[in-house]
């Protein structure tokens, strides 16, 4: 079963994810994190920066592997999602830029693009633990609705959905790039462990069928199910479709080993 853990607000919920991240960090020091952009993991990466200078956790060794990236835009265009994972993740822990690994979305090589970046994550052994946001329509990464379960790193076309969502980044709408380059679904389902953070109501209908619903292309979230290592942290509006919710609160409060994630 997924594990499932709903806590008051999403400012609790970044910290536990932190908390559980960092654990992982003390415990391989060369941690191979794969990282999501978007708003859902901005307050993870701070409370991840908080808590390492508190518990004195040396982040020096870690690799980052972001799950996707637009194809087209400008070198070092601000909504490039390596430009935000320079300024919410890099810039806020303090690490070497050198650390982040991003899928290119040069459209001069975007054919080999993909097997460039699957090639980067093995040889280095694999992402040990991959974060994962979820959009309204269930895509993890960019996998939309209809992505192969077993997809590796290549082009998608993203949905009028994600388009619009995503529009706020940009100065219009229009402007948002029709294509992606993201890890496949079977990608990311060799990372050793997953941490998917979802927050607020606008998120809870496509939580209730990633958690509960059937495994099913329609809703690529749904796959984590098929991972023995999936957390899934929510607030109290992103759980709020679960049929199982008194189940995994009572789960979560009798888990033997939870102290295990917390730092002292
Ligand atoms: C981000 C990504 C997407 C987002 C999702 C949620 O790298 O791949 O799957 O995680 O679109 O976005 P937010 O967090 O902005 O709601």
């Amino acid at each position: 079963m997924t594990e499932v853990v709903v806590v008051d607000s999403p400012d609790s919920a970044s910290a536990l994810a932190a908390e559980l991240i960092l654990s992982k960090v003390r415990t391989k020091p060369a941690l191979r994190l794969g990282v999501a952009t978007g708003a859902t993991p901005v307050s993870l990466y701070r409370q991840m920066a908080v808590l390492a200078k508190q518990f004195g956790i040396d982040l020096g060794e870690l690799q980052a592997y972001a799950l996707d990236e637009y194809v087209g835009l400008e070198p070092g265009s601000p909504q490039s999602f390596r430009h935000f994972l320079e300024e919410h993740f890099i810039e806020v822990l303090g690490l070497d830029p050198n650390c982040l690994v991003v899928p290119s979305g040069d459209v001069a090589t975007i054919a080999t693009a993909g097997d460039h970046f699957e090639k980067a994550i093995l040889d280095t052994g694999g992402i040990d633990c991959q974060i994962l946001g979820i959009g309204s329509n269930g895509h993890i990464g960019f996998n939309e609705p209809g992505s192969s379960l077993g997809s590796r790193t290549r082009v998608k076309t993203l949905t009028e959905n994600t388009r619009r969502d995503n529009g706020a980044y940009f100065s219009q709408p229009e402007d948002v790039p029709v294509h992606c380059i993201s890890q496949g679904i079977g990608t990311i389902l060799e990372a050793r462990s997953l941490v998917m953070l979802a927050f607020g109501d606008k998120k809870a209908e496509a939580v209730a069928s990633a958690v509960e619903g059937p495994i099913s292309a329609s809703c690529p979230a749904s796959a984590i199910q098929l991972h023995p290592h999936a957390t899934v942290i929510l607030d109290e509006g992103a759980a709020s479709r679960l049929e199982q919710l008194r189940y995994y609160k009572f789960v979560w409060e009798n888990k033997p080993d939870w102290q295990s994630w917390r730092l002292s």
